[in-house]
């Protein structure tokens, strides 16, 4: 086969090396079930492959990140809630102030951009043409880019300095799981090797892996029934505080882009300054909320959403009887829980979606990899 690649405008040639995918899936193993399903379910694994990172490649990008005057996240959709994910962690476990600036956003920032700025660009495909973007006007302001990307030899891969793997196989399915749990991996690993910890730490995550199939157990058929008394809500809302404002941005996301419902994520103080006027009887309110740091400050924001009639969906390794429904977790060790407050969301996103009789893998007017801006 000859493969010619050319400028559109010009019509001219252009020469460049072609580069062949390592990409190894079965296409018997793709065609039962819907490809997201078999992603969620194939992440206590990938969770695992993940931590798999060269812990050399590890300590020398955090020597990087310390030393950086700024250290900027950039990403779109699903990866840039990794990154606010990310954002939290530095914070919390390395007291490392990073920022999180939406890719098709980023160029209106890069005059601040210098030689002293570390930028970590998260993308799944490595190809979004957003993230791209920006990241060539930081680097030539002088920035060293980090990527994470599950793409081998993709733009992203070619642009950066360093570049750590997802090592999760393809991700077929639009709507991205088990690359989001991957990056949220990536992103630990980093955070603990800030201070020193990533070894002893990647014997947890394993352990969080095992946790991830449990809370696919115990959840996967109640909410398939879930879904089905859900179907016909027009708007929901995911709430929560913390590192957990991420996931609910995720878990909004997820069900819009598969359901075709509204959905909002926000952080829970949030709520009182303007959205608490949409909420009627039945709304749903899907609070993720875990018995950690954010737990009692949650309630009091849910106890708002309730008393405006709310139908409150708690995810949470800890009942309450404000919950009408509770999506149990496991409990763990609290730095841990998005890894596993978001598996019940992603469940929801995909069971209300086949609910509803749309095709999960292919959500109407949505691509894979973004590649135009
Ligand atoms: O390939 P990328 O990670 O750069 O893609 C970014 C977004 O387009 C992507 O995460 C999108 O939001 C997903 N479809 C969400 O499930």
């Amino acid at each position: 086969m000859t493969i010619k690649i050319f400028d559109v405008e010009t019509g001219k040639d252009i020469n460049k090396k072609i580069e062949e995918l390592k990409v190894d899936f079965k296409e018997e193993e793709l065609e039962k079930e819907h490809y997201m399903l078999k992603e969620i379910l194939e992440q206590p694994e990938t969770i695992k492959k993940a931590i798999e990172q060269d812990e050399k490649k590890l300590i020398e990008t955090v020597m990087e990140v310390l030393r950086a005057k700024n250290v900027i996240f950039t990403a779109c959709g699903t990866a840039r809630y990794a990154a606010i994910v990310g954002r939290y962690l530095f914070s919390k476990i390395a007291k490392k102030f990073s920022d999180v600036i939406m890719a098709h956003e980023f160029q209106y920032f890069t005059e601040s951009v210098d030689k002293d700025t570390l930028v970590i660009a998260i993308s799944q495909s490595g190809e979004t043409a957003d993230v791209l973007e920006g990241l060539k006007k930081a680097k030539e302001r002088g920035a060293k880019i980090v990527a994470i990307t599950n793409s081998e030899n993709s733009s992203l891969d070619r642009i950066s300095d360093k570049t750590f793997f997802l090592n999760c196989g393809p991700e077929i399915a639009v709507a991205s799981t088990k690359a989001f749990t991957s990056q949220l991996v990536v992103l630990y690993l980093l955070a603990f090797a800030m201070i020193n910890k990533s070894q002893e730490e990647k014997i947890k995550l394993k352990e969080i892996g095992d946790k991830v199939e449990e809370t696919i157990s115990q959840n996967n058929e109640l909410i398939k029934k879930f879904a089905e008394k859900l179907k016909d809500k027009k708007d929901f809302y995911f709430i929560a505080r913390g590192i957990d404002f991420a996931i609910a941005s995720e878990g909004a996301l997820k069900l819009k882009e598969l359901s075709y419902a509204h959905a909002e994520g926000m952080p829970a103080g949030e709520l009182k300054h303007g959205t608490l006027s949409l909420i009627e009887e039945g709304t749903p309110i899907v609070t993720i909320c875990p018995k950690d740091y954010t737990y009692e400050e949650t309630l009091n924001n849910i106890q708002e959403a309730k008393s405006r009639g709310g139908f409150i969906i708690g995810v949470s390794d800890e009942g309450n009887e404000i919950f009408d429904s509770l999506l149990k977790i496991p409990k763990v060790e609290e730095i841990f829980y998005p890894l596993l407050t978001v598996i019940p969301l992603q469940l929801f996103a995909y069971h209300l979606a086949v609910a509803k009789g749309n095709n999960p893998d292919k959500p109407r007017n949505l691509a894979k990899s973004v590649t135009v801006k």
